[in-house]
């Protein structure tokens, strides 16, 4: 009785507690609260390690890996420069919830987002296509962190994950068992710190 009270109590207050204090409507930042932001212009990602010893404060950069091609398209993914030591897209801008690799020449990479267990995937092809309205940037909880990535309202779903082939270490979101993207026993939890933006 008592018990069955308690666990009735922990629930609703959990819930109350989850519940944001604002709720913001801009695409990408639904529910991510009052000082979400959907837009953003010229900045860059960096993997900050959640359970593992970091070498620094901001993380290891990353850049957009290759992800394969087809005629007419390339695709890619986000890496960690250390392993894929090229920067084709040097900036990142997100335009209402839409996240673009900006380029030098031009060719726009676009992100369709991630759905559960596959990389952080982007397009580069003419026209250029228009993006999943799925990420939102978030002050950090932690105050001297920097703000955080969301995709689909989450910041921490991501993983740093080899692609398997052992050469080139991709985001992962919500990383699982067994899957063509990554090798997931190498998977581990990072967010994304967005820099440049003070
Ligand atoms: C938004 O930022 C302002 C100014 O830093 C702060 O006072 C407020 O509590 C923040 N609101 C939310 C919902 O985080
Ligand atoms: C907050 O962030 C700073 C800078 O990244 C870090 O040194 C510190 O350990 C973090 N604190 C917590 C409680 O995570
Ligand atoms: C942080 O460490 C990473 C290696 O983990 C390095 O590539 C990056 O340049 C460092 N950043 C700063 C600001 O020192
Ligand atoms: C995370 O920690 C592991 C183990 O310390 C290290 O090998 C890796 O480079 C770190 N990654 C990042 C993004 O800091
Ligand atoms: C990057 O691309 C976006 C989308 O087309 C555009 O709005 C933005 O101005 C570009 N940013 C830079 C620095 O070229
Ligand atoms: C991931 O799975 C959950 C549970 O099935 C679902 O609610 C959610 O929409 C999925 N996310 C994506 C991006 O597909
Ligand atoms: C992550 O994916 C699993 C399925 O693998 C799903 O049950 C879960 O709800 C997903 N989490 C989120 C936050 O979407």
């Amino acid at each position: 009785m008592f018990s069955s009270t308690l666990v009735f109590a922990l629930c609703f207050f959990s819930a109350v507690a989850a519940a944001p204090s604002s709720v913001s409507s801009l695409p990408g930042c639904s529910g991510l609260g009052a000082n979400a932001s959907n837009t953003l212009a010229s900045f860059t990602l960096a993997a900050l390690n959640t359970s593992l010893p970091n070498a620094n404060s901001t993380g290891a950069p990353l850049v957009l890996g290759q992800a394969g091609a087809i005629d007419g398209a390339t695709f890619e993914v986000l890496s960690t420069w250390a392993t894929f030591p090229y920067n084709d897209w040097p900036t990142l801008s997100l335009v209402n919830g839409g996240l673009y690799g900006n380029s030098s020449y031009g060719n726009q990479a676009v992100s369709s987002g991630a759905t559960n267990g596959t990389t952080v995937g982007f397009i580069t092809t003419t026209p250029t296509p228009t993006p999943s309205q799925v990420f939102c940037i978030v002050p950090n909880k932690n105050s001297s962190g920097l703000p955080l990535l969301a995709l689909n309202g989450h910041t921490d779903e991501f993983s740093l994950c080899s692609n398997g082939k052992g050469y080139q270490n991709n985001v992962a979101y919500n990383a699982s068992g067994k899957s063509y993207y990554y090798d997931y026993t190498t998977c581990y939890p990072v967010v994304l710190q967005v820099v440049g933006t003070q």
